[in-house]
């Protein structure tokens, strides 16, 4: 009996071990192949990052939420809002009367997001199809915040997005930026920061871990 158990744990061991090379195996191609070409995560794989408890775990919408200071009334920007995970929730905590801007750079994203929105009963949110590094179709200094959970690596020029983030900002406007390890376009937080600084935004705060983090950035004071 005990040959037996410990045969089924050498077997599960050797799976786990397997799944994890392979794991490490694709971040690798899939960073280096990055390196060179950056393009957005395809919509048909909208659904995986839909949600699921283990996201929920992992980078909590309640993350954001606070990140933000989301209170009732608020304009916010969500870029690169994909399928709505962190979009719908964040409209739930700013209702009655706040309003979230989804923008994304991929109609089927915003196709998922229109789904959630309507699976969840939400209305106050807008999508608009638009690229960060382009100009991104709403008015200067709309947003009481913007946040993104992991897009900015995805951007070409990810300084060039965080100047049209800076330019929704409010005065006294926040922008949060998420990033979870697991992701195969993880920054640095440094990194991130310095993409930051050099768009005119200036780290405020830090929350999380190396593993999960949330920046927190208000406009440089001129
Ligand atoms: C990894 S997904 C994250 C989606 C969502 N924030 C989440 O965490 O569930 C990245 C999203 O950013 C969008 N994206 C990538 N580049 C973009 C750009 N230049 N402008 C706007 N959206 C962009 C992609 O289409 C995709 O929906």
């Amino acid at each position: 009996m005990d040959l037996l158990f410990e045969g089924v744990h050498w077997i599960i061991e050797i799976i786990l071990l397997i799944f994890l090379f392979l794991f490490l195996w694709v971040c690798v191609c899939v960073r280096s192949i990055r390196y060179f070409w950056k393009f957005p995560m395809p919509s048909s794989m909208g659904n995986l990052i839909a949600a699921g408890p283990y996201r929920n775990r992992a980078q909590p919408p309640s993350m954001i939420i606070e990140a933000i200071g989301a209170k009732p009334g608020m304009t916010v920007v969500d870029l690169g809002c994909g399928s709505g995970l962190y979009t719908v929730a964040v409209a739930k905590a700013i209702q009655p009367d706040g309003v979230v801007y989804a923008v994304d750079i991929q109609e089927g994203m915003l196709e998922k997001l229109r789904n959630r929105m309507k699976q969840d009963g939400v209305e106050n949110i807008f999508p608009i199809l638009a690229d960060a590094e382009g100009h991104i179709p709403l008015d200067d200094g709309i947003a009481d915040a913007v946040f993104s959970v992991a897009v900015i690596p995805e951007i070409p020029d990810p300084v060039k997005a965080m100047e049209q983030i800076k330019r929704l900002m409010a005065d006294n406007g926040v922008f949060a930026e998420a990033e979870l390890l697991l992701d195969p376009d993880y920054p640095l937080r440094r990194t991130v920061i310095k993409w930051a600084e050099r768009a005119g935004l200036t780290l405020e705060n830090k929350v999380g871990s190396a593993f999960r983090y949330v920046l927190v950035f208000r406009k440089e004071q001129t």
